[in-house]
């Protein structure tokens, strides 16, 4: 895993947009995974100013709230089009995004897994990271080779996302996450450090979904300096960072 700690969440969002940048350079057509949550609204803001052209772009999601129907405003397919999607002039029937008021959950997952497939499989994941240190849905416990499915939310991710929040989700599995080429994982704000130091430097562990990322050949994790404040090893990367001669090697 490469950390890249960035003064600022602006910056940090800087730097993922190069990411994404690099990738339409080699491939105008990509599959890009998506993240819901605050963390990657300044990177969404960026690609929709970026003049990229999406058009040709497979776009999947992580995860998705049990039960809510299309256009419920908690719902993660409203979030995405009203931050990212809408205006980005994306061709509909490249968008397949999780359902999570699917008749049948489980049929909706291996459904959607073989959508993945078909499309050639994710380019570039886009991950953020909760304070229990779960990626998509996977909550700590989560098999590290679990694949798409329903899953119960635990109840410090209940609080974060506010009240009437459904306590269950379909996410990709972890497994599923780590087929992507490259993950990109946003996480800013004092609030996450001590989740950045265990994806980072703490063991691999199913206690730490993130900390699967450490089993993953292309997995970059993008911090601010706040985010940064526990890693033991920063200077490390600061050090790395400043000796890189561009983004994404
Ligand atoms: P956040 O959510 O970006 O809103 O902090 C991240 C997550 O829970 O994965």
């Amino acid at each position: 895993m490469e950390v890249i700690i960035r003064p600022d969440a602006d910056a940090a969002a800087e730097t993922a947009l190069e990411f994404v940048r690099r990738l339409y350079e080699k491939k105008a057509d990509p599959v890009l995974g998506l993240a819901t949550g605050k963390t990657p609204l300044k990177l969404y803001a960026r690609l929709r100013a970026s003049g990229l052209d999406f058009s040709g772009t497979h776009f999947f999601n992580l995860d998705e709230l049990v039960g809510l129907p299309d256009g419920d405003p908690k719902s993660f397919r409203r979030f995405l089009r009203d931050n990212l999607l809408d205006g980005l002039g994306i061709q509909e029937d490249r968008v397949r995004l999780l359902r999570g008021d699917a008749p049948d959950l489980e049929r909706e997952a291996s459904d959607y897994e073989s959508a993945i497939k078909e499309a050639g499989g994710i380019d570039l994941q886009i991950l953020g990271l909760g304070r229990n240190g779960h990626i998509g849905f996977n909550e700590p416990g989560s098999s590290l080779g679990s694949r798409t499915r329903p899953k119960t939310l635990d109840r410090e991710t209940l609080a974060d996302y506010g009240p009437g929040t459904p306590r269950f989700s379909i996410t990709m599995g972890i497994g599923t996450i780590l087929e992507a080429r490259l993950l990109l994982m946003i996480a800013t704000g004092e609030g996450k450090a001590e989740a950045v130091r265990r994806i980072a430097e703490g063991p691999l562990t199913s206690e730490t979904p993130g900390s699967a990322l450490q089993l993953h050949p292309r997995a970059h994790l993008v911090v601010d300096e706040a985010a940064a404040s526990r890693l033991a090893r920063a200077d490390y990367w600061r050090w790395v960072w400043d000796n890189k001669w561009r983004v994404g090697q």
